[in-house]
């Protein structure tokens, strides 16, 4: 009831609104040749100033697993959500399943698989396919080494999706928590962001998580299945 009644939603998504569509959560173990390494392990600017290569190696094979992902029914319905009301989207998620499914806006706290950026210019320029980019990706106005445009462990989040996403979860009537641990931080504060203001928090999530014991309703099951629902 409170969803069909509020004007401001805010939406924070999480590998799990990805899973359905084939793409492994990072608390997943990871499969084939990466079950050796837990994604903390890679996805950090030491480990790629030590070897860039196989930092590379683990984000191209990301972004092939990415492209050939089709959006499920649980991004399609968060695209449906949006002609019926205010919503902003903001997810942790670096997949652009958002924007294929056809989201007009959406808040990418922790960047996106499809950009990268110059180690030496900064200069963000799109990947193209794979099997064109030199090992590893170079900088196409420079040449300097390119590094991939999303957010690594211990770095901050760009400041302005930041702001954003934590002013529409604190002005939102309802707050869809979908698919995450809720255990990175500043991401799973939003939530408490909207508890604060008296929002209705709702998680979608087949098991509990480090954030359910601030949310209003949990619907336990798959977001592909229970967002579709929740819009009808
Ligand atoms: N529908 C809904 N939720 C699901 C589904 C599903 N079909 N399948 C799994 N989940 C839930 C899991 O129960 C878990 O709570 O998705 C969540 C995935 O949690 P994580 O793997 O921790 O992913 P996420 O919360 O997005 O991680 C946040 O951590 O590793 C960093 O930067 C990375 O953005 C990532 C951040």
């Amino acid at each position: 009831m409170a969803l069909r009644k509020a004007r401001r939603v805010a939406v924070l998504t999480g590998a799990g609104v990805s899973s359905d569509s084939g793409l492994p959560t990072f608390r997943d173990a990871q499969s084939g040749l990466w079950a050796q390494y837990r994604p903390e392990d890679l996805a950090n600017a030491h480990a790629f100033s030590i070897n860039p290569l196989l930092i590379w190696d683990w984000y191209l094979w990301r972004l092939e697993d990415c492209r050939r992902a089709i959006p499920n029914a649980g991004h399609l319905a968060i695209v449906a959500l949006e002609e019926r009301a205010d919503l902003t989207l903001v997810t942790q998620n670096v997949d652009g399943l958002h924007r294929r499914a056809g989201s007009a806006e959406v808040i990418e706290l922790h960047g996106n698989l499809e950009r990268a950026r110059c180690t030496a210019c900064r200069n963000v320029q799109i990947l193209g396919p794979v099997v064109a980019l030199a090992r590893p990706p170079r900088c196409t106005l420079c040449g300097a080494m390119l590094r991939p445009d999303v957010v690594w462990f211990g770095e901050d989040l760009p400041r302005l999706a930041l702001e954003t996403a934590r002013a529409a979860f604190t002005s939102c009537e309802v707050a869809l928590i979908v698919g995450t641990s809720g255990l990175v931080q500043p991401a799973a504060g939003l939530a408490r962001d909207a508890k604060r203001n008296r929002a209705v928090v709702i998680e979608i999530n087949p098991l509990e998580t480090a954030l359910s014991n601030i949310t209003d309703y949990a619907l336990r099951g798959s977001s592909s299945e229970l967002l579709p629902a929740l819009l009808e």
